[in-house]
């Protein structure tokens, strides 16, 4: 494939408007639609203050699809839009990299077998390197140490909890195996047992959303006498998305089923 076609979904949002110039930039993809609601009928380029692109905003995913064909969709919209996006994608045999979080464990079994069906990709998860990294050092880290917990802190405005990225490292790591319980869960005594935390898959994970964070995710490894903790900060910007969703979209279109977290691509599984 000479060129990789396109559709960006959620174009004038804060990631989407990032990503426009860097797919104009890229040699190897070329940008053939773009979807946003409430701009729709209008020049993409004008929409985000500069020159005309002669791409028009389409209004929704499958009506992009329809009218311009693509061999990827980068979807950057709502968790109550994406899992409609996803399926109007695999139905087209268009491959998808998600960005947009909201997607539960329970999605994942539709998506992979709509996935191998259509032979096509579909990239999800934290597209940030140094989340990737994260996610892959803790699966490296889970196979030794027994005990761990997720602590990840996030604006007060995020609607979704846990976040995306410590839900599906959650998910990853009790893949590689389920955590030793902590000895105090078997009789907790207190009022309110919620302190302790989200159980997801086996892990405890802790929610916190505060203004005055951007977003962080922390796993703390603990066994007798010594601790481990890898943290991953992001700031409030676009910026450490671009290069891991780009890559993805240029995976997604030549390796097919579902690839859950940017480290699967990156760096290949992690033995266990
Ligand atoms: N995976 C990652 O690494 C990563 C990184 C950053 C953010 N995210 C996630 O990506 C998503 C987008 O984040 P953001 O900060 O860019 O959000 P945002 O600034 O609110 O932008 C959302 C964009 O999607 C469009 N949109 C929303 N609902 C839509 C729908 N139903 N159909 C079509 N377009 C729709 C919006 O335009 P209209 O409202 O006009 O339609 C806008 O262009 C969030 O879920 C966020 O958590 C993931």
């Amino acid at each position: 494939m000479d060129e990789v076609r396109v559709c960006l979904a959620g174009a004038t949002g804060q990631i989407g408007r990032r990503l426009v110039p860097a797919i104009l930039e890229a040699a190897d993809l070329k940008l053939v639609s773009a979807v946003a609601r409430r701009a729709a009928g209008s020049d993409l380029g004008l929409v985000l203050g500069g020159a005309s692109l002669g791409i028009t905003l389409q209004a929704d995913v499958a009506g992009a699809l329809a009218h311009t064909p693509a061999d990827v969709l980068i979807d950057y919209t709502h968790p109550t839009a994406v899992r409609a996006h996803v399926r109007a994608a695999l139905a087209g045999g268009v491959a998808v990299v998600v960005g947009t979080s909201g997607l539960k464990a329970d999605d994942f079994p539709e998506i992979a077998a709509q996935a191998t069906a259509a032979g096509v990709g579909v990239a999800t998860g934290n597209f940030s390197l140094t989340a990737a990294l994260l996610q892959h050092l803790a699966k490296i880290a889970a196979r030794h140490v027994p005990e761990w917990e997720i602590v990840e802190y996030n604006k007060a405005a995020k609607p979704d909890v846990p976040s995306g990225t410590a839900g599906e490292l959650a998910e990853m790591l009790g893949a590689v195996r389920r955590p030793q319980p902590a000895v105090a869960d078997t009789h907790p005594i207190g009022p309110h047992d919620e302190a302790r935390g989200a159980d997801v898959a086996g892990t405890r994970v802790h929610s916190v959303r505060l203004s005055g964070f951007a977003s962080a995710c922390e796993v703390i490894f603990g066994m007798p006498g010594e601790r481990l903790s890898l943290r991953q900060d992001c700031a409030e910007s676009a910026e450490p998305f671009v290069f891991g969703t780009l890559f993805a979209a240029r995976r997604v279109v030549i390796q097919p089923g579902l690839h859950r977290g940017l480290d699967s691509l990156l760096f290949g599984p992690v033995e266990t």
